[in-house]
């Protein structure tokens, strides 16, 4: 076994094909070397407005999405974060080593203020302190998670930093690791993919959603009519070829684009076929898990008893060092 693996996902809705990409694949492929640990992180998705009626079926959706995607349960643990109370209270205690300035500084939290400038909250402006407790709780090395986290992590290590110089060495300094799709452009040819852009494509979704979803995509905005010229690299809907097609096919259709051989739809019909070829065996188990959720709350609460035995032992430590310990 090697270094432990700890990362995460909100749960605010079926989970996209960006999320697939730029975490759960290197999840998988973390498995079978190391001790994993993946959370659905359920205290981060309500410091913006939510609607708490629908977030079991949220956090229910999220777990079999991890399931359906292959992260299997006998080689690691899955739980919700508010099954393990220490998350939050460690983060409490990484409030009083954290300064306000470096949150501040973050910009998922300007975004978010921005976009919910009438509901800042301090859960909002604590998020990034939220997130390093869950990773250092578990004394994590590696996290496996797409670009967009990378402050977050770096803000990670400054708490472990912070911790260690004021209680002795506690905490290893989690390393990021982003895999080979760092930043899945989404449909709008705009922004990253994302559920609150409504961009994506979702992991369970058919052959016909996926086709409806792309023949109404984005692609290179100066390729205007079918005889123009385009450029691949400025297409969005090329990048996403990069992920689901053979070397042999985006020469192709790079070839294709670049003399206006084909047009943008045929392009895009060639990524629809093998995107719906690469989701047909995960929308199948995602069916599947959903009409079994007795099976799916068994992996969660195991997975949650697992974390706390950790999570325990990590805050006797943590309280200890702080002359909290009776
Ligand atoms: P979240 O829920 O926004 O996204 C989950 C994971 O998916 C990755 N991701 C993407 N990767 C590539 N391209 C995209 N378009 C794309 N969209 C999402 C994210 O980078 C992430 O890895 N703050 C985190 C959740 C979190 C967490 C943690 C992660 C809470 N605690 C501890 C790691 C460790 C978040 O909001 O991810």
């Amino acid at each position: 076994m090697n270094t432990r693996v700890f990362s995460g996902i909100q749960p605010t809705g079926v989970l996209h094909i960006g999320n697939y990409l730029g975490a759960i694949k290197t999840w998988v492929a973390l498995l079978d070397d190391h001790e994993c640990i993946f959370c659905i992180v359920d205290q981060h998705a309500i410091t913006v407005p939510y609607e708490p009626a629908g977030m079991q079926a949220r956090i229910f959706d999220a777990a079999v999405g991890y399931l359906a995607c292959g992260v299997d349960p006998a080689r690691c643990a899955i739980f919700v974060q508010s099954d393990v109370p220490e998350h939050t209270e460690l983060a409490w205690y990484f409030n009083t080593v954290t300064p306000v300035a470096y949150l501040e500084r973050m910009t998922q939290y300007k975004d978010k203020s921005a976009q919910f400038h009438e509901q800042i909250n301090m859960g909002l402006l604590g998020y990034p302190v939220l997130q390093a407790a869950d990773i250092l709780l578990y004394k994590a090395g590696i996290v496996p998670v797409g670009e967009d986290q990378s402050q977050h992590l770096e803000l990670t290590r400054d708490v472990a930093r912070k911790f260690n110089r004021l209680y002795g060495e506690t905490f290893p300094e989690p390393r990021t690791l982003v895999g080979t799709a760092p930043r899945v452009a989404g449909l709008d040819g705009a922004a990253k993919m994302s559920k609150t852009l409504d961009n994506y494509i979702a992991i369970n979704e058919t052959p016909e959603e996926i086709w409806k979803k792309l023949s109404t995509a984005v692609t290179d905005p100066a390729r205007k009519r079918r005889t123009d010229p385009g450029t691949p690299e400025a297409c969005n809907i090329f990048s996403l070829h990069a992920f689901f097609s053979t070397p042999a096919q985006r020469a192709r259709v790079a070839e294709g684009c670049r003399t206006a051989g084909i047009g943008c739809l045929e392009c895009k019909r060639l990524l629809a076929e093998n995107i719906a070829r690469e989701l047909a065996p995960i929308r199948e188990r995602y069916e599947a898990l959903r009409n079994d959720p007795a099976a799916v709350r068994r992996v969660l609460d195991e997975g949650a008893e697992r974390c706390r035995t950790i999570a325990r032992e990590t805050m006797r430590d943590v309280k200890g060092r702080m002359g909290l310990l009776r």
